[in-house]
């Protein structure tokens, strides 16, 4: 995939607030279909296939197979999926992507987890009950999962018999299953678990809310609150911005916000699996950048392939984008060279100078707009052709402008060719 920097697109955010990364994370379960599938809003889902992203019905962004979504909306009519995308800054943005192009990815322990302890915050208790059931069978999830369930069949139990009573006993041994609930959001946070802690406390609240008629009664939380919101907010957000990071292969950005994201929520499953890919790729992309810098003097022509894998690794590592600037004349050589006296002379087949300026003109200026451009002999002329053609509507080129854009590369790849026999 291409170093894609979407924040050269421009992107209207939606009206969608800041803190939606957590509500987006954890949105309302329903349940799977196996047919046509028909997503939920809250559903997490995966690129079954390379497919680009589109906001506003223009390319936004190369999904590569395997990038997970959270859906914000289905139109099964229309066939589309509408996706959320967070910025930096938190705004959501809806993406979208033709619905035959994604799957609904299956909820595994942690994700069951979650969602139960979730269902049960926004007292849907039968759901909190099935889910958490189901966390309970995940072998790495069984403790936390079984200890939250028992808790809150506790206190749903106990709030169930003190609604009907109203007062007495069946209250105070609902204030003592409450009192029961804090510990336990107190033990799954020390365990690491913030925003299972999150949704039960919050779960809590609601339901004391509801039963006892004086709030004076509720046992109190045994967590600094505000701390727990903004650390649950954080690491929800972290785990979306890490994904998106990713899939543009911003390894290093990607590091960062596992960073941020474990210190929030130091159990969180999904980043401790995504560092181990992250700090892969970036110890692969360093090695390239060492045979780039190896071969430097002796090889250039390996030497800049070599950076170019890097790059496609890992599009932000500070060394090799230290490497490219340092390298860039060599670069520009085999990606776009000039059209000087030289070239011009070497150039197959021949071309007026003019019409050769200006497919470089348009070339350097309409195709870098999302991407970087490839070494001119990582194809062929027929396969330029192809793309150029592929990406004249993103790029609004029109076949005129194509025309002379192949013109320039045609015979720029002659004189790239001719560099490399010569050396
Ligand atoms: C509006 C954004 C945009 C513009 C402008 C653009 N591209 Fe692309 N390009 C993409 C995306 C996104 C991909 C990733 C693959 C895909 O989704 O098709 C891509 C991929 C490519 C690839 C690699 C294909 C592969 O499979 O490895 C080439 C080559 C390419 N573009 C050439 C060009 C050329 C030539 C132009 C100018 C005529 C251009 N691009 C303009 C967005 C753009």
């Amino acid at each position: 995939m291409l170093r894609l920097s979407p924040s050269r697109f421009s992107t209207v955010a939606l009206g969608l607030a800041l803190c939606a990364p957590a509500a987006l994370v954890c949105g309302a379960l329903h349940g799977a279909p196996a047919a046509a599938a028909v997503y939920s809003s809250g559903d997490l889902v995966r690129l079954a296939r390379k497919e680009t992203v589109l906001f506003k019905g223009e390319p936004f962004l190369a999904g590569p197979k395997g990038q997970e979504f959270t859906v914000l909306k289905h139109e099964p009519a229309k066939g589309q999926v509408y996706l959320a995308f967070v910025q930096k800054e938190g705004e959501v943005i809806a993406v979208t992507l033709p619905d035959a192009s994604l799957e609904l990815v299956p909820p595994d322990g942690w994700a069951l987890l979650i969602r139960g302890t979730q269902a049960f915050r926004d007292q849907r208790f039968e759901e909190a009950r099935k889910l958490l059931g189901r966390a309970a069978q995940d072998p790495g999830f069984k403790g936390v999962a079984s200890g939250v369930a028992l808790r809150i069949e506790g206190v749903m139990q106990a709030g169930g018999a003190a609604l009907q009573a109203k007062g007495g006993p069946s209250q105070k041994a609902f204030i003592e299953a409450l009192s029961l609930g804090r510990d336990t959001a107190a033990e799954v946070f020390q365990r690491g678990y913030t925003s299972v802690a999150q949704a039960l406390e919050e779960g809590l609240d609601r339901l004391s809310a509801r039963v006892l008629a004086q709030k004076e009664d509720a046992p109190p939380s045994k967590l600094p609150r505000e701390e727990l919101a903004n650390r649950a907010a954080q690491a929800a957000f972290s785990v979306v911005r890490c994904r998106q990071a990713m899939a543009v292969r911003r390894m290093v950005e990607a590091r960062g916000y596992i960073d941020t994201g474990l210190k929030a929520e130091p159990a969180r499953p999904e980043l401790k699996a995504m560092l181990l890919k992250v700090e892969e790729d970036i110890k692969d992309a360093e090695n390239r950048g060492d045979s780039a810098e190896s071969n430097r003097r002796r090889n250039l022509g390996q030497a800049l392939l070599a950076l170019e894998r890097g790059l496609k690794l890992c599009s932000d590592h500070p060394r090799l984008l230290k490497l490219r600037e340092e390298m860039s004349g060599a670069l520009e050589e085999r990606t776009a060279p000039p059209v000087t006296a030289e070239f011009v002379a070497a150039a197959k087949p021949a071309a007026p100078v003019e019409r050769l300026e200006q497919g470089r003109q348009l070339y350097t200026t309409r195709c870098t707009q999302c991407h970087d451009l490839e070494m001119l002999d990582s194809r062929t002329v027929g396969n330029w052709k192809s793309e150029v053609a592929g990406m004249a509507r993103r790029a609004k080129v029109d076949e005129a402008q194509q025309n002379v854009i192949m013109e320039y590369l045609t015979a720029a790849h002659s004189v790239v060719g001719g560099m490399r026999k010569s050396q």
